[in-house]
């Protein structure tokens, strides 16, 4: 089943909706393609409220992409820490090095924007489209289940990535492609929202198939959430008597990849009660803290046992002290910034 209405029609609407009503948002204020790059890999996986204060100490650490790309990549990893996903950090680093080696200019291009680091197939259409000016289509939850709503797709988004790419691109107007895209960020924020859909205020109500079903919230079916395993692990929390405490950094590839850390053992199935001192960095006195630390992974929940100890004159081989004034800047992960909270409290 298809939308009942013209598709021209349906970007006309969104367009002026979104000429009255669009949100106020940081990277809106000019199409440059920097900026435009930033946000979309800092709104990857991330909410428009999470990503704005990282947006904007971003640009002013680094105003264009040659300042960004002769960054030291602690500094940007430091810049990154509480975000998540941080492999972001050292695609976007990457990135930033590839376009200023090459004289500073993002490409235009769709297929040229995807070929670079951490540029998938919606950021290098939302690029291209925003700082652009490209008829491309970029297609994140938000617009697909819009899209799923307006065409009347029932099944989940996942079993109609192409029906829904294919119908997308015949709702992508020729000249405001990014303004388009963003209209349907917007109106699925505010209004086609995944639970309650306003439909009585959305500018698309008409011919959209399942707001005339009655029941647009069964649009598109929710896919069955697997349970995600539980991990726990340990972590050692050794400080000097000035608060002090030792910290290591993480191996670049991986989960939590290039972020600061308290030294700790591997993360593995089992029982929190279980975890012992056995995986310390160094032979102490370890007292176990009450309490614990949480937290959820996008495969995993991970609970740390934390053991705290007096920490030894220099620092051991590939760790650094880290001094309370420098907790914020140090690039430590949020779950790291917890056990450190839980130690010091
Ligand atoms: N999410 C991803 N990109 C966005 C944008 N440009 N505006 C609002 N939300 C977004």
């Amino acid at each position: 089943m298809n939308a009942s209405i013209a598709p021209s029609r349906v970007a006309a609407k969104a367009l002026a909706w979104f000429d009255r009503h669009a949100r106020v948002l940081p990277w809106r204020d000019a199409p440059d393609p920097y900026r435009v790059w930033l946000s979309e890999i800092l709104l990857q996986q991330t909410t428009t409220t999470g990503a704005a204060p990282y947006y904007a100490e971003f640009l002013r650490r680094w105003p264009d992409v040659a300042a960004l790309a002769a960054a030291p990549m602690e500094e940007v990893m430091s810049a990154f820490a509480g975000l998540g996903y941080y492999s972001r950090a050292r695609n976007l680093h990457a990135c930033a090095k590839t376009i200023a080696a090459g004289g500073g200019a993002f490409p235009a291009d769709e297929a040229a924007l995807r070929a670079l680091p951490g540029v998938g197939p919606y950021t290098a259409a939302a690029i291209a489209a925003i700082a652009f000016g490209q008829p491309a289509t970029p297609i994140d939850g938000n617009i697909a289940r819009i899209v799923s709503r307006l065409a009347g797709f029932s099944a989940p988004i996942a079993a109609n990535r192409r029906e829904i790419e294919a119908f997308a691109k015949t709702l992508t107007p020729p000249r405001r492609a990014g303004d388009f895209a963003q209209s349907l960020m917007d109106i699925g924020a505010t209004i086609c929202r995944p639970r309650s859909p306003a439909c009585a205020t959305c500018p698309l109500h008409e011919g959209c198939v399942a707001a005339a079903s009655g029941d647009p919230e069964a649009f598109p079916a929710r896919a069955q959430k697997k349970p995600r395993p539980q991990k726990v692990g340990a972590a050692f929390f050794a400080a000097r008597p000035n608060g002090a405490f030792l910290a290591r950094r993480r191996p670049p590839r991986g989960l939590l990849g290039a972020t600061m850390e308290l030294p700790g053992g591997e993360w593995r199935a089992g029982d929190l009660a279980d975890v012992g001192a056995q995986d310390a960095p160094f032979a102490a006195a370890w007292t176990r803290l009450p309490g614990r630390v949480e937290h959820v992974f996008t495969h995993f929940t991970l609970r740390l046992a934390l053991f705290c100890a007096e920490a030894p004159g220099a620092a051991p081989e590939s760790m650094v002290y880290v001094a309370p004034d420098e907790i914020e800047s140090a690039g430590f992960s949020g779950l790291m910034r917890k056990a450190i909270a839980l130690a010091r409290g």
